[in-house]
C-alpha cells in the first residue's frame, strides 16, 4: 500500500510520567518487550504517514533517540516545558513547517502512553476523517467510568459540540460516559488556524488541544466523532499496576493472534510472548513458557514447560524442556533441558543434544553432538556427532583470559572430563573417564591422564577402626572368606599409611 502523502502523526510523548515512580520515562517502559511509545510508534507507521513526528520534553536524551531507533526518518520536537497538549501540538506544527516549509492534508494526533491503540483503528480513523470533510474528529468511546477523561459534549442534533476536561465540567458533564480517547484527527489548515487561539485561562493553566473543537464550532466548521467500539485500545498506563494490567491484555492479544495461526498454547494464563516473536505452525507452547525478544520458533518445535528464552532461534521439530536460554541458536531436531541454560553465542546444531543441568556459553555444538549431562562447556567447538562424557567441565579461564577448546568430529570423551583450555582434542578421539586434557589430543588417540588405581587393603580396618564403614567392610571380608583377603605389597601398604593419610 502506497504511504499517505497527507498524513502526517503526531504522538505524544513530553509528558512526566511521575506516578510511575521512575527513572525510566513513562513512555519508555516495555509492555510485551516493546516501550509503550514502541507500539504507538508502529500503530502510527501501520497507517503508513508521510510523516511522524514526536513531541518529546526533558527527558529527550532518553526518549529522542529510542523513537529515532524504531522511526529513524521521524521528526523530534521538543517541548522545553509541558504547557498542555494544545502547546505539545503547537510544537510539533512548527517543526514540520520549519522542515518541510509546509503542512496539509490531515494531522493525527495520538499519545504515546497507550500501547494497546492499533494501527487498523488508526489507519481507519485517519480515512475517515478525511472522507468526512471535517474540520475536527475525535475517536470516542463509552467508558464505565469517564473519571479523568475529557467529555464529549453533544449537541441537541447529537453532533460533537464541545470537549470538556475533567476539571473544567460542571456535575451534568461529569455523568456524560462518552469520552475523548486523546486521539484527535485536524485538517492541518484548520489546526494551523487554531492553535493560536486556544488559551490556557483554565483550572490547570494549560493549553488544552481540546479546546479546538470548540474554536471550529464557532467557525462554522464541521466536526465530527469516531466511535471505537474496543475502547481498551486507548487506555493509558499512568502507573506500574495499570502497566501490568495493559501487559496482560495486550499478551491475551498476542496469544490469541498465534493460536488463530495455528500455535497451540497449552495455558495462555502463564504463557508471555513478546510483541516481536515470531511463531511457526504447529509450534506448542506448554504452560510457563517466556518467549522475549526476537524469539522465533520454528514449526513442530515444542516449547516448555517453565521455560524462558530471549532472542534465542528455535529450529524445526526441537524440544527445549524447562530452559534458561538468551542469544542462542537451537537446530532443527535438537532436544535441549531439562534444567539447561542456554548462554549467549550457543549454538547447537541439528539433531543435538544439551542435556541436565549443563550450562553453555559461547559454544557450537555442531549437527548431532550431544552435551547430555552436568557440564559446562564454554568458548568451545564440539564437532558433530561428538559425545560429552557426563560431569565435563570446559575449564575455559584460567584467571586471567579465556581460551577456547576445540573437540572435533565423532569424538567420544569419558565422564568427568576436564578440558583445560586451550585445547584440542582431534577427531574420532576417545577420552577415559576422569581424563584431565592439559594438552592436545591427536584424532584417534585414547587420552587417559588419571594415575593406576591403586589399593590399600584393610586401610578402613585398621584406620577407621569402630565406624560403620569398618563394620561393614568386616561382614564384607568375612563372607568372602579367607582365599580372597591378601594384603598388598609392602612398600604398597607403607605408602598408605603416611601418604594417602595427608591427603
Ligand atoms: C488528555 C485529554 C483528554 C483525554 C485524555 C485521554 C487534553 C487537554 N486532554 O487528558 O481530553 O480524555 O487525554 O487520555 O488534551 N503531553 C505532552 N506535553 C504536554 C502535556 C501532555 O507531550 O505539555 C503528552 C503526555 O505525555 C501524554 C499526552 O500528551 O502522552 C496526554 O497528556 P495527559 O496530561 O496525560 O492528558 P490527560 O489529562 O490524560
Ligand atoms: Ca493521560
Amino acid at each position: 500500500m502506497p504511504e499517505s502523502p497527507s498524513l502526517t502523526v503526531v504522538v505524544l510523548a513530553a509528558g512526566g510520567g511521575t506516578r510511575m515512580r521512575s527513572k525510566t520515562m513513562k513512555v519508555l517502559h516495555p509492555v510485551c518487550g516493546r516501550s509503550m511509545v514502541g507500539h504507538v510508534l508502529t500503530a502510527a507507521r501501520s497507517a503508513e504517514p508521510r510523516r511522524i513526528v514526536a513531541v518529546v520534553g526533558t527527558q529527550r536524551e532518553q526518549v529522542g533517540p529510542h523513537v529515532l531507533d524504531l522511526v529513524p526518518d521521524a521528526l523530534l520536537a521538543v517541548q522545553e516545558v509541558p504547557e498542555g497538549t494544545g502547546h505539545a501540538v503547537r510544537v510539533a506544527v512548527d517543526a514540520v513547517v520549519e522542515a518541510d516549509g509546509t503542512l496539509e492534508g490531515t494531522v493525527l494526533v495520538a499519545a504515546g502512553d497507550t500501547p494497546l491503540l492499533e494501527g487498523e483503528s488508526l489507519r481507519a480513523f485517519a480515512e475517515d476523517h478525511a472522507a468526512s470533510g471535517r474540520a475536527v474528529s475525535v475517536l470516542t468511546g463509552r467508558v464505565a467510568d469517564p473519571f479523568g477523561y475529557g467529555r464529549i459534549v453533544r449537541d441537541a442534533e447529537g453532533g460533537v459540540q464541545a470537549i470538556v476536561e475533567e476539571k473544567e465540567a460542571t456535575p451534568e458533564q461529569q455523568a456524560i460516559d462518552e469520552i475523548n480517547s486523546g486521539i484527535l484527527a485536524f485538517d492541518a489548515a484548520f489546526l494551523r488556524a487554531a492553535l493560536p487561539r486556544i488559551s490556557n485561562a483554565n483550572a490547570k493553566g494549560e493549553y488544552y488541544l481540546t479546546d479546538a473543537v470548540a474554536i471550529a464550532r464557532e467557525d462554522g466548521l464541521r466536526v465530527g466523532a469516531y466511535a471505537l467500539d474496543d475502547v481498551q485500545q486507548t487506555e493509558g498506563a499512568n502507573d506500574r499496576a495499570q502497566l501490568a494490567a495493559l501487559a496482560r491484555v495486550m499478551n491475551r492479544r498476542i496469544l490469541t493472534r498465534w493460536m488463530r495461526d495455528g500455535v497451540t498454547v497449552v495455558d495462555p494464563e502463564t504463557t508471555w510472548v513478546d510483541a516481536d516473536v515470531v511463531l511457526a505452525q504447529d509450534v506448542t507452547l506448554l504452560p510457563g513458557v517466556q518467549l522475549l525478544g526476537a524469539t522465533k520458533v520454528d514449526e513442530d518445535a515444542v516449547v516448555g514447560p517453565d521455560t524462558t528464552l530471549r532472542d534465542v532461534e528455535v529450529g524445526a521439530g526441537a524440544k527445549v524442556v524447562r530452559t534458561h536460554g538468551e542469544l542462542a541458536v537451537i537446530g532443527a531436531g535438537a532436544n535441549v533441558g531439562p534444567f539447561a541454560y542456554l548462554r549467549p553465542g550457543t549454538e547447537l546444531g541439528a539433531g543435538g543434544k544439551i542435556g541436565a543441568f549443563v550450562e553453555t556459553k559461547n559454544a557450537k555444538i555442531r549437527d548431532g553432538a550431544k552435551v547430555p549431562h552436568l557440564s559446562y562447556v564454554g568458548d568451545a567447538e564440539i564437532g558433530e556427532g561428538t559425545n560429552i562424557g557426563a560431569g565435563t567441565i570446559v575449564a575455559n579461564y584460567d584467571g586471567v583470559a579465556k581460551h577456547r577448546t576445540v573437540v572435533g568430529r565423532h569424538a567420544r570423551t569419558g565422564s568427568n572430563n576436564t578440558f583445560v583450555a586451550p585445547v584440542t582434542i582431534g577427531d574420532g578421539a576417545v577420552t577415559g573417564a576422569g581424563t584431565v586434557v592439559r594438552e592436545d589430543v591427536p584424532a584417534g588417540a585414547l587420552s587417559v591422564s588419571a594415575g593406576q588405581q591403586r589399593h590399600l587393603e584393610g586401610w578402613v580396618l585398621r584406620k577407621r577402626a569402630g565406624t560403620p564403614s569398618a563394620h561393614a567392610a568386616e561382614e564384607a571380608l568375612g563372607a568372602a572368606g579367607s582365599e580372597s583377603s591378601h594384603q598388598g605389597p609392602d612398600e604398597f601398604a607403607a605408602e598408605g599409611d603416611t601418604g594417602a593419610e595427608s591427603r
